[in-house]
């Protein structure tokens, strides 16, 4: 597989096509991001953790019937996945409130949700990614009410499929956030990655924060949890 030019670079990933136009190579970098950008620091390690941590759960997802873009990894940073075109809608499933959450309806942070929420979120940073929901999607074309209603299914079985994996190793898995694409035959697959970026893990009986909330509540410790997240599961660094 050769590495060919760079595609696309966000806040924390880089996208390289290669000399397979099916196939693009996800580079996870050490930059660690918080508010749209605002906030950046090099982590050591993270990178590292992070492709390692991704690469851990999106096999545990096609084993559970879910698809993903995961082909193979190539480095410690870098993994070969399915291209795919990317749907702009950002899936957030709750199953405690926190984070944006807390802020917009001045509910307790903690608070268990049952049954658990579904949001959806344009992914744009200029407009810091504001909430918007099914009909607004499809009015401006951003999905099909078909591919919507895919979207929503898998995140509720990835959601099922983690929160007991996470409970299996003493962790509550608070909220996470999901990205799709659809592949060359039309079919909607999990995209982008699952890390402590992108999720909030507590544990279970201190309710210590496991996840980006270190960084972006300057809590320190942010790559040691990272890396404790990825012990407790078993996650080979
Ligand atoms: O900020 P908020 O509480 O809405 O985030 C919900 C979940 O989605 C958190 O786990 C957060 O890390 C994740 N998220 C993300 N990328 C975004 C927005 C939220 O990974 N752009």
């Amino acid at each position: 597989m050769e590495k060919r030019t760079e595609l696309y670079r966000g806040k924390a990933k880089t996208v390289f096509t290669t000399d397979n136009p099916e196939r693009l190579i996800l580079q996870f970098r050490n930059d660690t991001s918080a508010f749209d950008g605002e906030k950046v620091e090099q982590l050591d390690r993270k990178g590292m953790v992070n492709n390692k941590f991704n690469n851990f759960i999106m096999a545990k997802l096609e084993d559970a019937g879910i698809p993903t873009q995961l082909d193979q990894v190539l480095s410690d940073t870098e993994t070969l996945v399915k291209k795919l075109a990317m749907i702009p809608v950002e899936c957030v499933i709750r199953n405690y409130a926190a984070g944006s959450l807390v802020r917009r309806l001045g509910v307790t942070e903690g608070q268990e949700l049952n049954p658990p929420t579904f949001e959806q979120f344009l992914k744009n940073d200029a407009l810091h990614d504001p909430m918007i929901n099914e009909s607004l999607a499809i009015s401006f074309g951003w999905a099909t009410a078909e591919q919507l209603a895919q979207m929503k299914a898998l995140t509720f079985k990835v959601n099922d499929v983690l929160k007991k994996l996470f409970d299996d190793a003493g962790m509550l898995l608070v909220d996470f956030k999901l990205e799709f694409g659809v592949d060359g035959d039309g079919n909607i697959v999990l995209g982008d990655e699952f890390s402590p970026d992108g999720c909030r893990l507590w544990d279970k009986e201190t309710r210590k924060k496991l996840d980006k909330d270190r960084f972006r509540q300057g809590l320190g410790g942010v790559v040691e949890a990272y890396e404790e997240v990825a012990a407790r599961l078993g996650v080979p660094l």
